[in-house]
């Protein structure tokens, strides 16, 4: 049985390699995808994910927009690591469709409601705004879904500031209504992705692919490489979101415990923090959940393997 799931993403290089790797495993049925501001504004990142769209050869399903800002604070964009366009680095084609008419909040409460329950799994690659809007709007998809797995947070790092990550640091009111809602919630921060480094071997074995969605991925990381390099100091890139996707596809590719989550709203320092409390074992009705350790081999196996099922799409 594959898993459908919902990709609600602002790409972000990282972001469109996670949409990728959704498209080209056999166990996942990408359902919907929906954009949020974040990486860039919600017009770039619509236009990007569309881009990807026609590099992976994704088709018949819809893509739609979704918030522009945070539900409190000022939008804040990831240009120091995405570039301007949120996607530098490769050219971009033209996308091929237009995104579905509807605000992604409502795309993201019809696609719940249509199916069957507990088939649909949430997976957020950016802030959690629309998730949180969508909530509020139709609080039964808390208990229809099958669960949400995010890339966010991080319960011993931050990357946007020294506490915080940055999908969930700018907007943390929104995070605050997702961690705390009654579904099962697992995430995959930073904790982990930071163990998702694009090494040298890594990029050898995407090259090797030799189509023209794995050169595509081959010049997102090697952007991603540069900035991540100037801005945050590492030698290779982690390459966040696919982790998220990959543990939908395969739990044994990271270690997951379940752990109390909140999210801090009141720190001058800590804002956005994910705050974990390993302190004993968690009460039963605790439902949110924290990656731990990551199977490097394993997670970009999945990648290479989606990207040769992908093969050379027709435009
Ligand atoms: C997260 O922030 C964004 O820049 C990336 O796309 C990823 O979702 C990592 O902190
Ligand atoms: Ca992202």
């Amino acid at each position: 049985m594959t898993n459908k799931i919902i990709l609600d993403c602002d790409p972000g290089h990282d972001d469109a390699i996670a949409l990728i790797l959704a498209h080209g495993n056999p166990e996942i049925e990408l359902v919907a995808v929906t954009t949020v501001h974040g990486n860039q504004t919600i017009e770039k990142v619509t236009r990007n994910a569309l881009a990807v769209a026609r590099i992976a050869g994704i088709t018949g399903i819809p893509f739609a927009a979704g918030a522009h800002r945070p539900l409190v604070r000022t939008a804040e964009v990831a240009d120091s690591i995405h570039g301007e366009s949120g996607l530098d680095g490769p050219v971009l084609p033209t996308p091929s469709f237009e995104p579905d008419p509807r605000h992604a909040v409502d795309l993201i409460i019809d696609t719940i409601l249509a199916a069957a329950p507990r088939t649909i799994t949430l997976v957020p690659t950016g802030a959690l705004t629309n998730i949180a809007l969508a909530v509020r709007k139709e609080p039964r998809i808390a208990s229809l879904v099958k669960e949400v797995v995010l890339m966010g947070g991080g319960y011993h790092v931050g990357n946007w500031s020294a506490a915080a990550e940055f999908n969930i640091v700018i907007d943390p009111e929104a995070a605050h209504i997702v961690f705390n809602e009654s579904w099962k919630l697992t995430m995959v921060g930073l904790d982990v992705t930071h163990q998702a480094l694009a090494t040298p071997d890594v990029v050898a074995a995407i090259a090797a692919v030799d189509t023209a969605p794995a050169r595509f991925v081959v010049e997102l990381l090697d952007f991603f490489r540069q900035t991540y390099r100037d801005a945050q100091g590492f030698e290779h890139p982690p390459v966040h979101d696919p982790c998220a996707v990959a543990l939908v596809i395969d739990p044994s590719v990271m270690t997951v415990v379940r752990v109390p989550l909140d999210i801090e709203l009141t720190g001058s320092l800590t804002l956005g923090m994910t705050v974990a409390d390993f302190r004993s074992a968690p009460p039963h009705d605790c439902t949110t959940h924290a990656a731990t350790n990551l199977d490097h081999a394993k997670f970009w196996a999945l990648i290479v393997d989606a990207l040769v099922r992908i093969g050379d799409p027709a435009h």
